[in-house]
């Protein structure tokens, strides 16, 4: 069996790391980059670190409107699926990376794979949204990290070729914890377990909006302890742009590598993000999580108390962490996720398929 794989941005490093492993034990695969991200700690680091193979192609599109980007990404798809004829094009989660590899093979009627399919947030504003619909319409397989995922689909009608897998993503924060546990996190003096709480912002719907990031940062500087910000230049470029500065407690970073990230996240007393990887990673390790969106795709985590969503409003985002650091954590929910055999179960599903 022959998979071309379609890669563009940080968390699809990550996700692919384990599958990619369990693939390669008995099938050809061949990576294309679309170099959406491309910055040496938004994408070798991971290549680096997780022992991704090299990918095949290279498309160095970069940044760019979402059309232009999107368009480009098509053609060099295309170009490299006419070439390899592969069996199957397998896409992860709700880039714009994913979505051209998943319409370039939807064109040349080659069967598409979708890693974390069937996720929603109904709020069709976000880019990601538009993309994770139209790839699960697309696919032949549907892999589904939650029984939410499944039902999300079954609202669309989407049934046929749907697996309930488990996540990709735990997988990897599983297989990698021990490793991430010996690394040293020196850059970061003093780092002390639970003496800080971690935070990422990165949505369009959050920088893009001057409100929303300076509601943010502002909550920011009410809270009452150091937070370090792994900052996605994204964010970077658009504080600057509107004029934001940073408060005293807060320790901005440039983006770290996986294992520091996990580690990072391990150690912390609570998470602020915006991200969908980051909010699962904080269940993971049982850390509790607040998240500066208005809907969350993994509403398991809201639903059994373990994160909380608190918009872009400062008072919101304030009061949710002092609820945490004022009440007993919830139970802990065991597996939401998966228990770190999702990428073995993915591969099964691709051969059984194809048989
Ligand atoms: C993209 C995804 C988002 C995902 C995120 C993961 C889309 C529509 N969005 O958002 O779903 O959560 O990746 O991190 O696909 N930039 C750099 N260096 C880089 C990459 C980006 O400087 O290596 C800056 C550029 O100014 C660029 C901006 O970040 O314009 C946004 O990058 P882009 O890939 O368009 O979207 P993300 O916000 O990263
Ligand atoms: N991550 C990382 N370094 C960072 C920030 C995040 O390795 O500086 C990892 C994080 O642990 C998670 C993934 O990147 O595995 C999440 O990616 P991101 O937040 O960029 O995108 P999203 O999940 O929201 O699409």
């Amino acid at each position: 069996m022959k998979v071309i794989t379609v890669l563009g941005a940080r968390p699809q490093f990550i996700k692919a790391a384990p599958l990619s492993e369990a693939l390669r034990q008995d099938h050809e695969e061949k990576i294309i980059h679309t170099g959406q991200h491309y910055d040496y700690q938004m994408s070798d680091v991971f290549f680096e670190e997780l022992g991704i193979p090299k990918p095949d192609y290279f498309l160095g599109v970069g940044s760019k409107h979402h059309g232009a980007q999107t368009g480009e990404m098509l053609t060099g798809v295309e170009e490299v699926l006419l070439q390899e004829k592969p069996d199957w094009v397998l896409v992860f989660g709700d880039t714009n990376s994913t979505l051209a590899g998943a319409l370039a093979a939807a064109k040349l009627h080659i069967p598409i794979a979708h890693v974390e399919a069937g996720l929603r947030s109904y709020n069709r504003q976000m880019p990601e949204e538009v993309n994770r619909v139209l790839t699960d319409h697309l696919a032949a397989l549907l892999f589904c990290p939650t029984d939410q995922a499944v039902q999300n689909l079954a609202r669309e009608g989407l049934r046929q070729g749907v697996v309930r897998t488990g996540d990709v993503m735990a997988d990897a924060l599983y297989y990698h914890a021990r490793r991430a546990a010996e690394r040293r996190l020196d850059d970061l003096a003093p780092y002390q377990e639970k003496s800080y709480l971690l935070a990422t912002v990165h949505r369009a719907e959050n920088t893009d909006d001057p409100s929303r990031l300076a509601g943010i940062i502002k909550a920011f500087a009410r809270i009452d302890s150091r937070i370090v910000l792994p900052l996605h230049p994204r964010t970077k470029k658009l504080l600057g742009d509107h004029k934001i500065s940073i408060p005293e407690n807060v320790q901005v970073i440039d983006p770290v590598g996986y294992l520091e990230m996990i580690l990072l996240e391990k150690g912390a007393e609570l998470i602020l993000t915006d991200s969908g990887g980051v909010q699962k990673e904080a269940y993971l390790w049982r850390v509790p999580c607040v998240t500066m969106r208005d809907e969350t795709e993994w509403v398991e985590t809201v639903q059994t108390g373990w994160n909380t969503l608190a918009g872009a409003e400062t008072e919101r985002i304030v009061k949710a962490v002092e609820q945490y650091r004022r009440n007993p954590l919830p139970p802990y929910p065991e597996n939401l996720y998966g228990s770190g055999r999702a990428s073995a179960e993915i591969v099964a599903a691709l051969e059984q398929k194809r048989r």
